[in-house]
């Protein structure tokens, strides 16, 4: 079972390049099956969640072609063989939902297994299910031999309408935009979601054929059209992993330049920061962190959707909390449970509390230890590099697929701004 080494490292410096975002891509790739034509896709990271998605756009029965060289992922799905997901796939990655919407539009009928929970919540679909019913699908669950759940959505003909979300879920916003595109007259989604990773969607779409208007309010207005064609189109950079790799320089009084990053992308994660004392400007092609103090003070953080602080940073800023002069308060209201970091990372003497299911106390002021700790999902993985990167000694971190799942080449970014991080095999 391979594993990360981290070392307590020195203050890193240098500049980062953040790749293309995880969560626009494969949004933007289950949207390549909305159309017969060839579809390219720009900045695509070499991450595995891609590879995933692709192998599942060709178990529809699409021609992917995958060059990582290039960055570029290019897919026509001329010919739908199958609007049936394979288990494997989709246990795999929850994402795999998002294929619902656009085999839905395009064949008529979307059979997914029910993607489960996983570490951070029990991750419903019941969002994603009321929007389609919403566009005249009939829905049905049923269980294999197995007793495995499956969810298969059917409707002869898709007719637009006016969904509101109770909860701004990303992805319900994202599979239900991707299915009206293609149903008869104008479909309302109230409450949306309004991540800059719906904003690039929309794009996506609109280059495609599509009549989409207010991505990135919570009012999206989508007038269905009868077809889409083929597109091209880059994807917006990872700001989560621009901010990973802000509380990089801020956990080690580093100095780090984060280029290909969209600072309005990332601004409560700049508020935040500011009001810990850490130097954040804005460069040519980027951000500049700087942690010039050798003790910074801690802030409280709660984490809420788009424009508000992003669930998908928690960890890693609970972690640089750990180290800063003073206690802070963490609340996270976007999953019920994201706080499986917190055992791992009290492995390692940050003595966090968690009195209630959403509120965690960050006493702060703690030298971190390094320990054998297992990344519990993506994020947490990341949160565990930072803190080994400040902590005495060294720090394994096991469970390393997950991190796999959403950073590229992690190992040689971190290493090339000064850390002693490598990977066991
Ligand atoms: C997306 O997940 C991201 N993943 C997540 O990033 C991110 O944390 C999350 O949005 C919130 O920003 C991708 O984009 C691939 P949601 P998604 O639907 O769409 C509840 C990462 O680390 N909900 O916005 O699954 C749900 O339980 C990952 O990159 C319903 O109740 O998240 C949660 O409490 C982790 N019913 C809340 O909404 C539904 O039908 C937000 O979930 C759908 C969601």
């Amino acid at each position: 079972m391979s594993t990360i080494l981290v070392k307590k490292s020195g203050s890193l410096r240098g500049e980062v390049e953040v790749s293309g975002s995880k969560n626009a891509v494969l949004p933007l790739l289950a949207a390549t099956l909305l159309t017969d034509e060839a579809c390219e896709i720009a900045d695509v990271p070499d991450l595995k969640d891609v590879d995933v998605m692709s192998k599942l756009l060709m178990s529809f029965g699409a021609v992917v072609e995958e060059d990582k060289g290039a960055k570029t992922v290019k897919v026509c799905a001329k010919t739908i063989t199958s609007n049936e997901a394979p288990c494997p796939l989709v246990k795999k990655m929850r994402a795999s939902v998002l294929a619902m919407g656009p085999l839905l539009a395009r064949t008529g009928r979307a059979k997914v297994p029910l993607p489960g929970g996983c570490a951070i919540g029990k991750r419903p679909i019941d969002l994603h299910l009321k929007g389609f019913r919403t566009l005249g699908a009939n829905i049905e669950s049923t269980e294999d031999e197995l007793n495995y759940g499956y969810v298969e959505a059917v409707a002869a003909k898709l007719t637009g309408g006016e969904i509101y979300l109770d909860t701004r879920s990303v992805g319900a916003t994202e599979n239900i935009m991707m299915a009206a595109a293609l149903a008869e007259g104008m479909t309302l989604i109230e409450n949306a979601a309004q991540e800059p990773e719906i904003v690039d969607l929309a794009n996506f779409l609109n280059k495609m054929g599509a009549k989409i208007k207010g991505a990135g309010t919570d009012m999206i207005k989508i007038e269905g059209v009868k077809r889409l064609h083929g597109a091209k189109h880059t994807v917006i950079p990872d700001r989560i992993e621009a901010g990973t790799f802000m509380l990089a320089a801020a956990i080690t009084n580093g100095d780090i330049t984060i280029t290909n990053t969209l600072s309005n992308h990332v601004k409560p994660v700049i508020a935040k920061l500011r009001e810990c004392g850490v130097s954040v400007d804005d460069t040519a092609n980027g951000i500049r962190v700087r942690a010039g103090r050798k003790f910074l003070t801690a802030t409280d953080i709660k984490t809420l959707p788009y424009p508000g602080f992003p669930t998908d940073i928690q960890p890693q800023f609970m972690t640089f909390l750990a180290t800063a002069s003073g206690p802070s308060v963490i609340w996270e209201t976007v999953f019920e449970n994201r706080f499986m970091h917190v055992k791992e990372l009290n492995k390692m003497n940050a003595g966090i509390t968690i009195p209630e299911g959403r509120k965690a106390i960050v006493p702060g002021g703690r030298s971190l230890k390094g320990a054998k700790v297992r990344a519990t999902d993506l994020r947490a993985g990341a949160a565990l590099i930072l803190a080994g990167l400040t902590a005495a000694g060294e720090t394994e971190i096991s469970d390393i697929y997950h991190i796999d799942r959403g950073y590229a080449k992690i190992i040689e970014k971190f290493s090339s701004l000064g850390a002693d991080i490598t990977r066991t095999v």
